[in-house]
């Protein structure tokens, strides 16, 4: 292995690019079998400037390049696998025109220009652009964009970015059109899409009133399942005006779905390029966290026209500074949508499932990284989940009104510029007047700080005194660490119930530790109280708390902090799980599963509550993780909570039965989530009596929801009934593939003694292939991170079911080898016997001939810390 192929980059090394690019023509000629790229560059140049001119790219066939006209002979330019440089440049302006053909049919890393379901597509970020055409494929350099298409008439749609100028007929019965974009972009924001696709219109009014038109462009056939889509997409543009004052700023706005994507969804500058899976959504064929999951994420994409777009990256270690704030725009987007507390239940549970281990593990990093070898593997959680997590705790700080004025300043500074995350933090200081040099830690320092709480009650001062304590673990690269500013979040709850006035009628202070050991009093408490910590998750952290399983009871009902009475009930599950009180657990949950026969409860909130933590999160308060061992102990539970609420439970599942009339109203949708609860518990066992229960839930479905849900339950059981609903749903479903994805999904996670014989059969099944994503993901990814327990498998087969893919992925697809090898990176985590096997995999992997950065450079940091 030559170590040079697999080049470190690092941010001190930063330097901007030496020449000014204004614009771009571009001309794309798509013909069957190749494509021709013809561009032109118009560059300037001050005179100091010395330094050949570097244009990245990569598995592009040059036919041509001149300088004002003139070709460049051989000897006026280098070229290799990275791009090409032009030795020597005029002073002042000048133009470089290049003429290159590239192969999308032939392209399955589905990064440049590619093929899918027969139309063309492109997908740039991060730096996909450079297998188009030589350019400097870096996000600070911007420039106007023009863009000629020209193809067959059997591709009748030709999209690009910006406004449509010209459209016509082309020689030999061929079409064109002009696509110009007035906004200054990175490359990594520009798209162009050809092909046959249909298309649902509808406008926006803007709140300054400019009519905007929105497309829909899909498969034919698949028109009808638009609807929530668009709606979804005017909701986003209202809720920017609303809450971030921000208005869409050109009179066009598409989506694109396409079937074959490595990604979501793509924010490409007014022309929005999406996975199916998040575009499509009905009743028959999306479940309920599919529709919650599609309006976030066009609202994500929406949201980055300003957050990414006008105000861009510098360099991609700023990477956070664009989906940090735009996951953090996009969370709250749907807490104002839906529920705010079962939001944010949701959104921590994604974050401790995905973004802790991450930190815990030899892939740790701030979310403003230092290094990278492949930038494909910092779309991460800790950039994106956790960088959100710092952009809500710099609204806690500030406070909601001034985090407003500071990113006023932010959008008005920066607009049309690409800058760092150092720059918003500026913004948020200058608005704020808050000095915030401690806080900036949250950029540099990796790892995720581990509070310690103790509160004390002094009956003759009549106060109450939280001790405060952090530990900030070490990381790869980051041995001792300095204590950070949290912001934490404190209510104190009284005899009765209520909250303790804290001083003005506040019943929540937050209380800022910034070193490693802090005291804090409360005056005025008239007795002893219980101590609500950390409300609503007011930092990326994890807790200890000596509050007493009783207090914690009391919270499970009494907290007025929605995420606190649900973090009772898990930590209180915890403690019980890793060899607690079984029996004072099982009588408190049965006061909440009450709850479930009371027609006016949060039905939403009330799922969360009655659901235990998953196997990969108790996996996380252990040393050698057992998961098998684990999930036994969670199932003893779930069944002896069973046994013990038999008939309230099932009291409970008839009275939230779903409605012969279908709503995706926030209070069906709670009502269909808590009934799909109910039926996990009702189905504990996983007898033949379980499986009754399930199929008739199955076969009464008049929506996704129910039907996942009831074969999900079904997929655990070995009745006959599972493979008749397995087969049913197959044969109802196949012409959908976002659903033949759940079938094959379902059976991954399916906890069995023959699930690795059952995946080995479906890996050969005529449906299955690893060179769409989706499908990919639907057997790997759903086994590797759903199904623990057979993942984990002792003898090593889950981890060789894996390992085989990941090789094949890495020449077809290397920015899914990588995503989907993940899952193996904390194997130091696991038992010693699997600890053995997962390391032999790692090795395995890493002696692959040809292997990618991309998959290098996870397989080979795994291993190395
Ligand atoms: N800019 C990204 C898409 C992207 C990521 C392209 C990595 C290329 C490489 C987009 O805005 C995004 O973040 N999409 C997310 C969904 C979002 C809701 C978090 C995705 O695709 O998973
Ligand atoms: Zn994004």
């Amino acid at each position: 292995m030559k170590t040079d192929t697999h080049k470190t980059i690092y941010l001190k090394d930063y330097k901007p690019y030496p020449y000014s690019l204004k614009h771009i023509d571009l001309n794309f000629d798509i013909q069957d079998g190749f494509t021709t790229v013809k561009s032109k560059l118009s560059f300037h140049s001050g005179p100091k400037v010395k330094e050949p001119l570097f244009l990245n790219g990569e598995d592009l066939e040059l036919k041509s390049i001149s300088l004002n006209g003139k070709a460049l002979s051989e000897a006026e330019y280098t070229r290799d696998e990275k791009g090409l440089s032009i030795l020597k440049t005029p002073d002042g302006e000048f133009i470089v025109e290049i003429e290159v053909i590239i192969h999308p049919e032939k392209n399955t890393r589905l990064e440049g220009l590619y093929q899918s379901g027969g139309n063309y597509c492109t997908q740039c970020e991060a730096e996909g652009f450079r297998r188009i055409t030589y350019y400097p494929d870096r996000p600070d350099v911007l420039a106007t964009f023009t863009v000629r298409v020209e193809a067959d008439k059997k591709y009748p749609v030709l999209l690009s970015n910006g406004n449509l100028t010209e459209k016509g007929e082309a020689k030999d019965g061929r079409h064109f059109a002009i696509w110009s974009d007035p906004f200054p972009k990175p490359c990594y924001l520009f798209a162009v899409v050809v092909g046959s696709l249909a298309e649902v219109h509808d406008t926006y009014i803007t709140k300054s009133g400019r009519k905007v038109d929105l497309y829909i462009y899909v498969r034919h056939g698949d028109e009808g399942q638009c609807e929530w889509a668009m709606e979804s997409l005017k909701r986003s543009m209202k809720w920017d005006e609303d809450v971030y004052g921000l208005e869409y700023d050109l009179n066009i706005f598409n989506i694109v779905a396409v079937s074959d994507f490595n990604m979501g969804a793509m924010e490409n500058k007014s022309l929005n390029i999406f996975n199916t899976a998040l575009v499509l959504a009905q009743q028959e064929t999306a479940t309920d966290d599919d529709f919650i999951r599609v309006e976030g994420v066009i609202a994500h994409e929406y949201f980055h026209n300003w957050s990414g777009n006008r105000v861009t990256c510098r360099d991609w270690f700023q990477l956070s500074l664009k989906e940090g704030l735009t996951v953090f725009r996009d969370q709250e987007f749907t807490a104002d949508l839906h529920s705010r507390a079962v939001a944010r239940i949701d959104d921590v549970t994604h974050l401790r499932r995905g973004q802790f281990p991450e930190d815990a593990g030899p892939l740790a990093h701030p979310i403003r990284p230092d290094n990278y070898i492949e930038i494909n593997n910092f779309y991460t959680m800790t950039v994106y989940e956790k960088g959100a997590e710092v952009i809500r705790m710099l609204r806690t700080l500030l406070g909601p009104k001034l985090y407003r004025k500071a990113t006023d300043l932010y959008f008005s500074r920066y607009d049309g510029q690409a800058v760092t995350c150092e720059d918003f933090v500026k913004c948020m200081e200058e608005a704020s007047g808050q000095d915030l040099s401690h806080f900036r830690l949250w950029y540099e320092q990796a790892g995720t700080p581990e509070i310690t709480f103790e509160g004390k009650y002094d009956e003759k001062k009549r106060n109450y005194t939280i001790s405060l304590s952090q530990i900030v673990p070490s990381t790869p690269g980051q041995a001792s660490k300095k204590p950070m500013l949290i912001p934490v979040s404190v209510g104190l709850v009284g005899d009765n119930g209520d909250d303790v006035d804290l001083g003005n009628g506040e019943t929540t202070k937050i209380f800022h530790l910034d070193q490693a050991k802090q005291e804090f009093t409360i005056e005025n408490v008239a007795s002893k109280p219980v101590p609500s910590i950390l409300r609503n998750f007011s930092a990326p952290v994890k807790l200890k708390t000596a509050v007493s399983n009783d207090e914690l009871a009391f919270l499970m009902v009494h907290d007025s902090d929605g995420f606190n009475r649900w973090e009772s009930g898990q930590e209180f599950a915890l403690r019980t799980l890793n060899g607690g009180d079984d029996a004072a657990f099982i009588s408190s949950y049965g006061e909440i599963l009450n709850q479930a026969l009371l027609p006016s409860t949060d039905k939403a909130f009330l799922a969360r509550a009655l659901s235990l933590p998953d196997v990969s999160y108790i996996g996380q308060g252990h040393t050698e993780v057992d998961p098998p061992a684990i999930y036994n102990v969670r199932e003893n539970l779930l069944k002896k909570i069973h046994t013990k609420y038999a008939g309230v439970l099932q009291d409970a599942y008839n009275k939230n039965r779903t409605a012969r009339d279908f709503s995706l109203t926030a209070q069906a949708m709670g009502q269909r989530v808590l009934q799909n609860v109910l039926l996990r518990l009702l189905t504990a066992q996983k007898d033949e009596t379980a499986a009754k229960i399930a199929k008739a839930q199955y076969d009464a479905a008049n929506n996704m929801t129910d039907r996942v849900a009831a074969l999900g339950a079904l997929a655990q059981t070995d009745s006959e009934l599972r493979d008749q609903a397995f087969v049913e749903f197959y044969h109802r479903f196949k012409n959908y593939q976002l659903v033949v994805d759940k079938w094959f999904a379902l059976q991954a996670s399916a906890v069995r003694h023959d699930t690795i014989e059952s995946l080995r059969a479906l890996r050969t099944h005529p449906e299955f292939t690893l060179k769409n994503p989706n499908r990919a993901r639907s057997l790997y990814a759903s086994f590797a991170i759903n199904n623990p327990v057979i993942f984990h498998a002792v003898d090593g087969s889950g981890y060789n079911f894996l390992t085989d893919a990941v090789i094949e992925l890495n020449t077809i697809n290397p920015q899914i080898a990588s995503r989907l090898l993940t899952p193996m990176r904390e194997w130091k985590r696991y038992t010693q016997d699997r600890q053995k096997k997962m390391k032999e995999s790692l090795q395995k992997i890493l002696e692959t001939p040809k292997l990618s950065p991309d998959v290098f450079e996870i397989a080979s940091k795994s291993l190395k810390h």
